[in-house]
């Protein structure tokens, strides 16, 4: 449920015309609905009811300042993979005994910061990342808290791209590995065992593989038990999928079902990562129609937002609905939805079928409040896009649009170029 609804022919968002918006903000721009993040944090939060449990969003579904703070307000935590979205989310409000720090590539700075910072913990992904946190740790005069990530080998049925939790892939350690790295782990002096983690993968449709990783890590909480390694909390990561076309991926309550099944006579505290299913139908992308083409086979809509704006259509060929602000009677047409930038892979939509379209007509770009704005680039020196919420009947711009003057922030001429 989302609240970018049409009230007669125009689209709103909450009870604000988007079109009102574009004619202010210019296009193009994310818009978020307050009530739709809202509503999605609770909702996923108590469908763990019964359980102590920390729902730490994933911040690199959308780092904006304003969803973070939100979160934050709303009792949450914070999953980080970077430096730069640690001090995103300290800077947003968040306590650093809420922040968990998962990610392959950690590098000595970033380690640094959050051992300083005092974070609740790293998940670590390799046995040469555990020996560096120890030996900063050790230096820093800290201890470091951590989990370690384990990859349990569960097929996410998920698109390649996205999937975190098989052998092949590069995140996380093997079940077996994983035992050897806990008792290294418990050895070092300046680390300390909390936890153990799992993330199998984004965007999943289905209960079953979060269940199978589920199994898996109570086995090696077991068996860790056994060794004298006690273990405090249970990261199941994130990953549960959303509707962006016609799948039916689990309900919250479906996907914690089992979880609060199995652990509500545990001591184990529950952490969760979800990013997708809180924000993902949180935003649409508003964009302008530039041109319309009829080329010899195809018929093109080209828009102001393109793969610089929104990079998933380019990258996992991923299925955005299209939706036109102002409904038409318009002949439907098949049509390629392109962007401006120098590239056959810039697309928002191949092949859809669509209501025509004429120049200066706005198209909202469905679900994409989750790794929309936080993938953009500047390719072709296209300004990054303004980024609106909505709360009811007002709206905020939440981040400016960039300016040219932005484009050459940083950028200097050596002065050996005696010019
Ligand atoms: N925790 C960890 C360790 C992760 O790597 C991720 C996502 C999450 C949590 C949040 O997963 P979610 O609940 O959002 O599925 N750019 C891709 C998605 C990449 C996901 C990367 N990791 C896309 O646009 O579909």
């Amino acid at each position: 449920m989302h609240h970018f609804i049409y009230r007669d022919k125009n689209m709103y968002c909450e009870d604000v015309p988007v079109q009102n918006i574009a004619e202010e903000v210019g296009t193009p721009f994310y818009l978020y609905s307050y009530a739709t993040l809202n509503r999605h944090f609770l909702i996923f939060d108590e469908a763990f009811n019964g359980l102590t449990r920390l729902v730490c969003y994933s911040a690199k579904a959308n780092t904006n300042q304003a969803i973070l703070k939100l979160f934050e307000s709303l009792g949450g935590g914070l999953d980080i993979v970077s430096g730069g979205e640690l001090y995103r989310g300290l800077h947003a409000g968040f306590s650093p005994d809420r922040i968990v720090y998962s990610g392959v590539g950690k590098r000595i700075d970033e380690i640094d910061y959050a051992l300083e910072t005092g974070i609740l913990m790293f998940n670590v992904e390799s046995i040469e990342e555990l020996r560096l946190i120890d030996e900063r740790a050790g230096l820093l005069n800290r201890r470091a808290p951590i989990a370690i990530r384990v990859n349990p080998d569960v097929d996410p049925k998920t698109h390649p791209y996205i999937s975190t939790g098989l052998e092949k892939n590069k995140f996380g350690i093997d079940a077996q590995t994983a035992i050897e790295g806990y008792k290294i782990a418990n050895e070092l002096q300046n680390i300390e065992v909390v936890g153990i983690d799992c993330h199998i993968g984004s965007q999943i449709t289905e209960a079953e593989p979060f269940n199978e990783a589920l199994g898996n890590l109570k086995d090696l909480i077991h068996k860790l038990e056994k060794m004298g390694i006690g273990i405090e909390y249970l990261n199941m990561g994130g990953g549960l999928g959303i509707t962006y076309d016609d799948e039916s991926p689990p309900q919250p309550h479906e996907y914690a079902k089992p979880i609060v099944d199995s652990l509500k006579n545990s001591k184990l505290q529950l952490i969760l990562e979800p990013g997708r299913v809180i924000v993902g139908n949180a935003g649409v992308l508003i964009t302008k129609v530039l041109f319309r083409k009829s080329g010899k086979v195809k018929e093109f809509v080209i828009t102001d937002a393109g793969m610089n704006d929104l990079m998933r259509p380019t990258l996992y060929k991923a299925f955005h609905d299209i939706k036109p602000v102002v409904k038409n009677e318009n002949r439907q047409i098949v049509a390629d939805v392109v962007g401006p930038i120098c590239e056959s892979s810039d697309f928002l939509a191949v092949d859809r079928r669509m209501p025509d379209v004429e120049r200066g007509d706005l198209l909202a770009v469905m679900s994409v409040g989750a790794y929309g704005f936080t993938m953009s680039s500047n390719y072709n020196s296209r300004p990054k896009a303004a980024e609106v919420m909505v709360k009811g009947d007002q709206f905020h711009v939440i981040k400016t649009r960039q300016s040219y003057k932005d484009l050459v922030e940083g950028e200097s001429i050596p002065p050996f170029f005696d010019v």
